[in-house]
């Protein structure tokens, strides 16, 4: 079993807020183990609680539709939450709920160790960059820790509001030249060091 795999059976049993209570399935998460790149939303909706696999419903769709315009598959990226269960009738997870589960999303990515995050929406966000404004940081990255942060707005967003879908379109065509460029800094960084030997 893959460490991933593992961690899967953990967060199943995790009770440790009282989204646990409300849940039909787990959400905790899918895609590459290995993927360069990891997407994180901010809580199951419906239909991700009904299948235990994250962005299925109308955003969902529309995530994969971005995907597709830059030539990857769910296959190929790793698809997550900020919380793994759904909030009842889609509230916005608490700061209580936000923290006992940030320990999961802890481990998968040091498990995946993914070279770029792609933040989807506030939530998301601030996990990372507390205070900062979606407005603000949406189309933009950030290297922190060696991770190539992306900010963007969540796919839900443009469903709500048709104008949005454009920015999150022109958003995406953004990674490609990021994942390239996470790609040389990490060959940089493996190189083996030149020793000067005379
Ligand atoms: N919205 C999210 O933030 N995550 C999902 O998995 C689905 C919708």
């Amino acid at each position: 079993m893959s460490a991933l795999s593992a961690l899967y059976k953990e967060i199943a049993l995790c009770e440790d807020c009282e989204l646990a209570k409300h849940r039909t399935k787990v959400v905790p998460g899918e895609g590459a183990e290995d993927a360069d790149i990891l997407f994180i939303g901010e809580a199951p909706g419906w239909y991700e609680d009904q299948q235990g696999r994250p962005f299925v419903g109308p955003a969902g769709h529309f995530l994969d539709e971005l995907l597709r315009s830059i030539g990857l598959r769910r296959e190929d990226v790793y698809i997550g939450n900020v919380v793994k269960c759904r909030p009842p009738a889609n509230r916005d997870p608490l700061p209580a709920e936000i923290m006992a589960c940030r320990k999961w999303l802890d481990r998968q990515i040091e498990l995946i160790r993914p070279k770029v995050i792609a933040t989807l929406g506030r939530y998301s966000l601030v996990q990372f960059f507390p205070g900062d404004s979606i407005g603000k940081a949406r189309g933009t990255a950030r290297k922190k820790e060696g991770i190539i942060y992306f900010a963007m707005y969540h796919p839900a967003a443009a469903l709500h509001q048709g104008s949005l879908r454009k920015i999150i379109e022109e958003d995406m065509l953004k990674i490609p030249p990021l994942l390239a460029q996470a790609e040389e800094v990490r060959e940089e960084e493996h190189k083996p060091q030149q020793l000067s030997m005379f």
